[in-house]
């Protein structure tokens, strides 16, 4: 039976159209659906809608409820639309009429908010420790190799000394300029929908201040049909959170396949963790971190899938929405995956510390020497031409040597200044 019974069964073929993927999806709900309900009828029961031993019994109930699903016990029968009918029947076959009272003002439509909301919340968060987990690695083995030089590329072309200090680093700092993204994501999912009911409110005068302190929102949503259009905005904000963080991923992935190749040799894995080739036996292929450059560009797409579900809807609630459901859910625990794979593998990444002797990386000085004339007095243009000249000539001999000294540079990576910025953004309240 539905919670919207009126005498009538639904076609089956329809229902099953309609329910979708919602009754797995929802598991991942249950428990903030209890959270959400428990703050509600604990609210309703101050403005008069519910007695205190009513109350006492539903909260008792839930809690029932809440360690059926911590153990795993909890599951939405067959036939049950969805978390929500769920949870409201196990409230009635447990306290008969009384379950009944906990919807009023309330519905669907903002339970379901309230769930997504404290649902993305931790999400949001959990992506932030897998991140930063990533994040002191890169750092740790940017420290770690701060003196080890690598060439610096432009075009593709051989340009400027880098180092592995640098390049690690680099993609340190990125992830934290990402993690903003991640903070806003979290903070647009950090708004109290409930109250907003089916998007227009309710007659019964609903402690909205209440419940969001109950469930620790940082403020209300509060004109009720913004809240609704919450549905769908929330879900952008994620998905621009999952694009940047994946697209840096995506990014580092590429750059190892590339420097594993032969050609560069730059880094390397251990064996065990290198796949094979079913034909050439001499295979090592850096398959890990192609799958995770795979699963990061795809994560980028998420954005695009968002925006084309979401674009033309008007204002309100459609059901459309239920939707984003199978888009998020999964692409929340790809992100998770990833990011716990990178930093396990990270340790295990070997940089090569030689690589410089070769001579074709000779180039990468010509700048150290236009700059040393430089300081010898030659103007800049000059000293450039004289370079130049020897370059074009075949005469030029690289003195390898570099003082790079200014912030951020190979000499002075600054990274106790980025770790305190990354500490700025994630410690933001
Ligand atoms: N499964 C639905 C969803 O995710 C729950 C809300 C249903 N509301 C409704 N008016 N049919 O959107």
């Amino acid at each position: 039976m539905k919670l919207w019974d009126k005498g009538f069964e639904p076609d089956e073929i329809v229902e099953r159209f309609t329910v979708g993927r919602d009754r797995e999806l929802d598991m991942e709900l249950a428990r903030y659906d209890v959270q959400g309900t428990m703050a509600h009828i604990r609210m309703l029961e101050t403005i008069g809608l519910l007695t205190p031993s009513e109350l006492a019994a539903l909260l008792a109930a839930l809690e029932e409820i809440a360690s059926d699903i911590e153990a795993g016990r909890f599951e939405i029968e067959p036939g049950i639309e969805d978390v929500h009918s769920e949870v409201e029947k196990l409230l009635t076959e447990r306290l008969g009429s009384v379950g009944k009272k906990v919807h009023a003002g309330r519905s669907r439509n903002d339970q379901v908010l309230v769930d997504l909301k404290l649902f993305y919340r931790q999400r949001l968060s959990d992506i932030e420790e897998a991140a930063v987990r990533v994040f002191d690695e890169l750092q740790r083995l940017s420290q770690q190799h701060k003196d080890v030089l690598m060439p610096g590329y432009t075009h593709m072309q051989v340009a400027m000394p880098s180092s592995f200090g640098l390049w690690f680093g680099a993609y340190a700092e990125t992830l934290a300029d990402d993690l903003r993204i991640v903070r806003a994501a979290r903070d647009i999912a950090n708004q109290n929908p409930l109250g907003s009911a089916a998007g227009y409110g309710s007659s019964f005068p609903l402690d909205r201040q209440m419940t969001t302190d109950l469930l620790a929102f940082a403020s209300p949503h509060y004109n009720v049909v913004a809240a609704q259009m919450g549905r769908g905005k929330t879900e952008r904000a994620v998905a621009y959170a999952l694009n940047a963080v994946s697209s840096t991923v995506a990014r580092f992935c590429m750059d190892v396949c590339l420097f594993m190749s032969q050609n560069f040799a730059f880094v390397s894995l251990p064996d065990e963790f290198t796949t094979g080739s079913s034909i050439m036996p001499h295979k090592k292929n850096p398959d890990v971190f192609e799958v995770m450059r795979a699963k990061c560009n795809r994560l980028q797409s998420v954005v695009n899938e968002v925006s084309l579900l979401t674009s033309n809807l008007p204002l309100g609630y459609q059901r459309d929405l239920q939707l984003l459901k199978d888009i998020t859910f999964p692409a929340l625990n790809e992100m998770d995956d990833c990011l716990a794979t990178l930093a396990f593998i990270l340790p295990h990444l070997r940089v090569n510390t030689a690589i410089l002797n070769d001579p074709r990386y000779d180039y990468l000085f010509t700048v150290e020497d236009v700059n040393r004339r430089v300081l010898r007095g030659e103007p800049f243009r000059e000293a450039y031409r004289a370079v130049g000249m020897q370059v074009q000539r075949g005469e030029y001999r690289p003195q390898k040597e570099v003082h790079h000294t200014h912030m951020g540079s190979i000499g002075n990576l600054c990274n106790e200044e980025i770790k305190e910025k990354k500490n700025k953004i994630t410690t933001k309240q």
